[in-house]
């Protein structure tokens, strides 16, 4: 078998234009403000794509640059100040911070009603007790796929390889609350390869680039591939072993262009969700 692949690049870009669609019917412009502390390569990339995306949709986004030796106690009272600021509905703080700062008392000092990313413990909280709420870019962009391939997921076998609390975690209760039959599973899991072999509907977001081969996927499973990782030679893949798994997976993301563009539409949506929210 040939995987169908699921290609995110189209569900993004049809995502966009739903939410520019949707901006301009407001009678504001719902505001944006993400916050890069330093000047982490990788992370620079991600906040100039989130800043132009966000401005074709119509977004008022600014992205606030602070230097690598900005304090907690800084960040923080910038944080006060965007909570505070009526023109700003949405606010991004771009992950990793440095080491000398407490990135957990950061996120918690966002307002939760701002929270684009949903990483606040409010909004973790609300998502693990199945109520809705702002909820994680790259799990929400990883149900959307799903949805968007006809993927069925009441009664599913799912299985989420990685527990952060970025993607592992939220993507779990989002697979629970869509009844499906959720293991989430991590580095120190027995027989991983077993365990993948039972999933229906398989999610890989462990950072470890092509760690997942075929011989791990059950005949016609749907292989979602969070990973996005640079092999030496400067080349972009994802968790899986793209072309070990596509031959034996019924569906599968590729990278890039799977996951990561569902990633920045949804903050986008996230964006326009909370400015109504607060705008009435
Ligand atoms: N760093 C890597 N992914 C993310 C994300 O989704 N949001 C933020 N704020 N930082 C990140």
């Amino acid at each position: 078998m040939t995987a169908r692949i699921i290609d995110g690049k189209t569900v993004a870009a049809a995502l966009r234009t739903q939410v520019a669609a949707r901006v301009s019917a407001l009678p504001f412009r719902p505001g944006l403000t993400v916050v890069m502390v330093g000047d982490d390569r990788a992370s620079l990339t991600y906040v100039r794509s989130k800043d132009k995306a966000a401005a074709e949709a119509g977004i008022d986004v600014h992205t606030l640059r602070l230097p690598a030796e900005t304090s907690q106690k800084d960040l923080t009272a910038r944080i006060a100040a965007l909570n505070a600021d009526p023109a700003v509905d949405g606010i991004l703080v771009q992950l990793p911070l440095p080491a000398h700062i407490d990135s957990i008392a950061i996120v918690e000092a966002i307002d939760p009603a701002k929270d684009v990313d949903g990483f606040h413990p409010v909004n973790a909280g609300r998502l693990a007790s199945g109520r809705a709420t702002l909820v994680p870019c790259t799990p929400l962009g990883v149900m959307k796929l799903l949805a968007h391939a006809n993927v069925p997921l009441d009664g599913a076998r799912a299985l989420v390889l990685g527990r952060s609390a970025i993607v592992g975690r939220p993507m779990a209760a989002l697979l629970l609350a869509a009844n499906a039959t959720v293991t989430l599973a991590h580095s120190r899991t027995r027989d991983l390869p077993g365990e993948c072999r039972r999933a229906e509907v398989l999610i890989l977001a462990t950072g470890r680039a092509e760690m997942v081969t075929g011989d791990w996927i059950r005949p016609g499973a749907t292989l979602i591939d969070v990973g996005i990782n640079r092999r030496a030679e400067g080349r972009l893949v994802g968790d899986a072993a793209y072309d070990s798994c596509a031959a034996i997976a019924g569906a599968i993301t590729p990278v890039p262009g799977g996951v990561g563009p569902m990633t920045i539409a949804c903050l986008l949506e996230n964006t326009v969700v909370a400015a109504e929210r607060r705008r009435g």
